[in-house]
């Protein structure tokens, strides 16, 4: 073999690893072609393999020869190994471009529920008047519910009222029920508190019980009007001389406040109740505005019974008074001139955020 045609099928051979390198499309593919020629099985390997029978002297010459070539195929697989890195490069930039000048995402502002802000007001309102706030659980046992409230099992009055029972008993044996209103607070609150003046020298005797207690109450309704889980105010203000001309001036006073006007008449229609007695509803009407001119209702009330009293423990010969029971979602309905009861609880963002 001489050495002009040896030199001359190397540089061939250069040449076709460098076509090779050019022509792979990806990272893969030039790897592919890079054993083709670098390989164990590859063309440069093979011609290695091919000097066995060469002289001493050709096996120098033609040996320097290869290695070469093979050097200058690996100089081309760099060259190429780096313009495809460079290439990969540049395409993950361009796909993961930011654009800095785009305005950022904002995050909107929160706002309280409705029922939230009419609840505030409420305990704000009635704060003012000097009526201290409870709270108490809405799994409630029927005593409290109802029994206490002078409503006994069996009694008509407990079919106006039919609430989700909790299938357990507690330790005296009354069964468990989300309460139905937030009145069974004036039996809990009115003990509480009298044993707490009992027990405690510094109170001094308990002369009167002025609380509400806004919550959670559920019932067995659902429609425009009606939710099963609602919320009520209850207000219980019991004393040595509290009579119903005081329920009528504190509520029109909390009416005007939480309604901002003084264009608005009370109306007290008879009712029953098992815990008042006498009983009544209470209407509103306002006197000017979009609701102008119709009777709303808005809470049941009455002289608490004196047999509630005496639940109480309490002598109903000393003690008299009032209480209520006002729907907080009726209130808010009024207040923000919302007229479906079901959009409070759908959770719309596009309703609640008219409210922050
Ligand atoms: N608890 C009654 C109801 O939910 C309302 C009420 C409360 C009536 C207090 C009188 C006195 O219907």
């Amino acid at each position: 073999m001489s050495t002009a045609t040896a030199s001359e099928d190397l540089r061939n051979l250069v040449q076709s690893a460098e076509h090779s390198f050019a022509r792979a499309a990806t990272p893969a593919e030039l790897e592919d072609a890079k054993a083709a020629f670098l390989g164990k099985a590859g063309r440069v390997t093979e011609l290695m393999k091919g000097m066995a029978q060469l002289s001493v002297d050709e096996k120098k010459t033609r040996g320097a020869a290869i290695h070469q070539a093979k050097q200058a195929i690996e100089a081309q697989l760099a060259v190429h190994r780096q313009a495809m890195a460079d290439a990969e490069l540049a395409r993950q930039l361009q796909a993961e471009a930011l654009d800095v000048t785009l305005p950022g995402r904002q995050r909107g502002g929160g706002g309280l529920h409705p029922i939230s802000l009419a609840w505030q007001r409420i305990e704000q309102i009635f704060g003012s008047m000097g009526f201290d706030v409870g709270d108490g659980p809405e799994i409630e046992n029927d005593w409290y519910n109802f029994t206490a409230l002078n409503n006994p099992p069996n009694h008509p009055a407990r079919s106006m009222q039919d609430t989700f029972y909790v299938d357990m008993n507690d330790e005296e044996g009354h069964p468990y029920c989300l309460r139905t209103h937030t009145s069974p607070m004036q039996i809990r609150y009115a003990t509480a508190h009298a044993r707490k003046h009992a027990a405690a020298l510094a109170l001094g005797e308990m002369r009167e019980i002025r609380v509400i207690v806004p919550g959670r109450t559920y019932r067995v309704d659902n429609d425009a009007t009606h939710s099963p889980m609602f919320h009520q105010v209850e207000g219980l203000w019991l004393g040595e001389d509290v009579s119903f001309k005081d329920l009528k001036v504190t509520y029109l006073n909390f009416c005007k406040a939480f309604f901002e006007t003084d264009d608005l008449v009370l109306r007290f229609r008879p009712s029953y109740f098992p815990f008042t007695e006498p009983s009544a509803e209470i209407d509103i009407q306002f006197q000017s505005g979009p609701l102008a001119g119709r009777w709303l209702e808005v809470s049941g009330s009455g002289q608490v019974h004196p047999q509630v009293v005496r639940n109480m423990g309490l002598d109903p010969e000393r003690f008299i008074g009032f209480a209520f029971g006002s729907g907080i979602d009726r209130l808010a309905m009024l207040r923000y001139g919302v007229n479906d009861l079901r959009l409070f609880f759908d959770g719309d963002i596009r309703f609640l955020s008219q409210f922050k």
